[in-house]
């Protein structure tokens, strides 16, 4: 990280939300591509997904008849799918403390609003969770997830390794919470998937509410990047180096 980045430049710092997730452009070329990583993550497309349900479930799921056959506790693959929950129970809890404090060091006012907008939608997420878990007979738990651990602490890293009132610490911590929200792209899209080979229909598509969320974020964060703030923080390294030269 850049030790002595500019303050901000003046433009476009206070355009407020752009509230827009157009979904041409998730597909972009710098601060994350989410339909290419969705896609690598087994994640299904919003277009394909409900009424797909019955294509999308594993041969080994339906019985004779064609129907759904749930998979039922106590089998190693129902364990597994518990276990998951939990894991991406505890993420999503950790996220939200960790979008709060990356909206609160941001310079830009649409990244924080974008971040403060997660932060609602994450809390969503988690009761989506919770209902989750009712269905299958369960009480919420949640189990530590060591990669949203080290994906949070390395966005409290760029907040400490980067000056405030900088779009170079913006630009990184794009970066930071894109890593997050692939993470999640990529848990929820497997989640989906063996939801619907396991026969748990609406757990699925509760699933899938959230996947497609995970993927508007993802889209949101590269719209702000090419919008205005990778430009900003080329700016500022560019001062920083017009500084260095007159040294
Ligand atoms: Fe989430
Ligand atoms: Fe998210």
């Amino acid at each position: 990280m850049p030790r002595t980045a500019t303050k901000k430049s003046s433009s476009s710092s206070k355009s407020g939300s752009s509230k827009s997730t157009s979904r041409s452009n998730s597909g972009s070329r710098s601060n994350g591509s989410s339909r290419s990583s969705a896609s690598k993550s087994g994640a299904t497309s919003r277009s394909n997904t409900r009424s797909n349900s019955s294509r999308n479930a594993s041969p080994t799921s339906r019985n004779r008849g064609g129907a759904s056959k749930e998979v039922m506790p106590g089998s190693m693959l129902h364990e597994f799918f518990m276990d998951a929950l939990k894991d991406i129970y505890w993420a999503e809890k950790a996220l939200m403390k960790g979008l709060q404090k990356m909206a609160k060091n941001t310079t830009s006012e649409d990244l924080r609003a974008a971040f403060e907008d997660h932060r609602v939608v994450t809390g969503n997420q988690v009761q989506r969770l919770e209902q989750i878990f009712e269905m299958m007979g369960k009480k919420a738990q949640a189990k530590k997830c060591p990669a949203m651990q080290g994906l949070l602490e390395e966005s409290a890293e760029t907040i400490e390794e980067t000056e405030d009132d900088t779009y170079t610490r913006d630009c990184a911590l794009i970066v930071n919470a894109q890593k997050a929200e692939h993470y999640e792209i990529a848990a929820y899209g497997s989640l989906v998937t063996l939801a619907r080979a396991m026969g748990h229909t609406e757990a699925a598509d509760l699933l899938q509410e959230t996947l497609d969320e995970e993927k508007e974020t993802d889209a949101l964060l590269t719209q702000i990047a090419e919008g205005h703030i990778n430009e900003e923080a080329l700016a500022e390294f560019e001062n920083e180096e017009s500084e260095e030269e007159e040294d």
